[in-house]
């Protein structure tokens, strides 16, 4: 009988990206999601790119007899854990729609998995759990810090979850992957970042104002200790991201325990860099205007990817001008997202 991975959240911009990786290494896979931040259309897209179908089934991860069936049905060996909610800004208004979709659906989840002898666990951090760390760049061993949001607070707690899982049962091998700032689209122009309303994040804001839709960017301050004053943030191409769960993925299955990796590139830049990258790729040129600060925000956060380099083999291939290239071909093929 052949076997399966299960993705949860793989209509989503980085799950359905990593689907793509998967199917073309070969695996099967299925993916739950309950398309509340995502459209069916990347199902759809997945499989012109790869040739494959990927077995779609929508539902919530929070509906564990859903789930149960799922666990029953299929031959999983191994669960990529995406679905979340991830606004910022909304996490502050409503939490508890936070902590009931992140903590109340990943419990709901390695219940589940454990109910069906399924031990093995990619999980979809982020560098938020750092908090606001003294030095730079960011590496595994630093201290996990306070994140100022619920959105953030729901990783940490996930993160100690995981943490007591292993310690109680030793046959759980889970790895933590925390992201830094995912951005880019697969090079095929069909799957990308399709955030519903206003975005919140700084190239889909950029990419917004591209095409016309939106009329500026606000830059969220230009007095912090940088050297143009602008936030400092470690950008990594979709592409390279997904390549890292499939590292991530391979690697622990045959080992027990959990495993914090970093993914990032080890560079960082500031918010005028990434306008004016952009600008390059596209041949738009970007209004903005300088803001006060986000609150909440932070000066800069880059990564050491050393960790993943040695025991992943892994490392971010592509550079800014992909991640732009790419991110640009996407909007202005599908101006409206999936719905184009
Ligand atoms: P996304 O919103 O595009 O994808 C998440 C998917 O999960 C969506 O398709 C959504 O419909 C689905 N989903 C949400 N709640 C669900 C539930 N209860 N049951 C079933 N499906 C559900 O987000 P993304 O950018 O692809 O992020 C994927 C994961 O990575 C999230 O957990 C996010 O918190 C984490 N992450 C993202 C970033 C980022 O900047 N994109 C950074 C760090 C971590
Ligand atoms: N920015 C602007 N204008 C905008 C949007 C963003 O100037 O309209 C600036 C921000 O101030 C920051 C940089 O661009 O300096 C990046 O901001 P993003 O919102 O794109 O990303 P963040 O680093 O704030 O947040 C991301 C994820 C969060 C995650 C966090 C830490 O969106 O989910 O990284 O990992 F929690």
């Amino acid at each position: 009988m052949s076997k399966q991975i299960l993705i949860t959240g793989g209509a989503g911009y980085i799950g359905s990206h990593t689907t793509v990786s998967l199917l073309e290494a070969g695996h099967e896979v299925v993916i739950i999601d309950n398309l509340s931040n995502s459209s069916i259309e990347s199902i759809n897209r997945i499989q012109l790119i790869t040739g494959k179908s990927p077995i779609f089934i929508e539902g919530d991860i929070r509906d564990t007899d859903l789930l149960d069936r799922i666990f029953t049905k299929f031959n999983i060996e191994a669960v990529l854990h995406f679905a979340g909610l991830k606004a910022v800004g909304e996490s502050v208004e409503d939490p508890i729609k936070y902590y009931s979709n992140n903590v109340c659906g990943s419990l709901s989840l390695f219940q589940a998995m454990a109910k069906a002898d399924v031990f093995r666990l990619v999980f979809s951090s982020s560098a938020t759990v750092y908090g606001e760390p003294d030095n730079m760049p960011i590496s595994e061993d630093f201290l996990t810090g306070t994140p100022t949001n619920p959105y953030g607070k729901t990783k940490l707690v996930v993160e100690q979850i995981i943490a007591d899982l292993v310690q109680a049962d030793r046959r759980w091998s889970i790895a933590s992957l925390r992201y830094f700032n995912p951005v880019g689209a697969h090079p095929s122009g069909l799957i990308g970042e399709d955030p519903q309303g206003i975005p919140n994040n700084l190239l889909p804001y950029i990419s917004r104002v591209a095409i016309g839709e939106l009329a500026e960017l606000s830059v969220f301050g230009n007095d912090y200790a940088t050297p143009d004053g602008t936030g400092i943030r470690d950008y990594i191409h979709v592409v390279d991201l997904a390549k890292g769960h499939l590292k991530s993925l391979h690697a622990i299955f045959h080992k027990t325990g959990m495993y914090i990796w970093n993914l990032g590139t080890g560079k960082g830049y500031s918010v005028l860099e990434m306008i004016a990258a952009f600008e390059k790729a596209s041949g738009k040129s970007i209004a903005y205007r300088i803001a006060p600060r986000r609150a909440g925000d932070i000066a800069e956060c880059w990564a050491n990817p050393s960790k993943a380099a040695e025991e992943l083999l892994w490392e971010a291939e592509l550079g800014l001008d992909d991640m732009m290239i790419d991110t640009w071909r996407w909007q202005s093929s599908n101006p409206q997202g999936y719905d184009s």
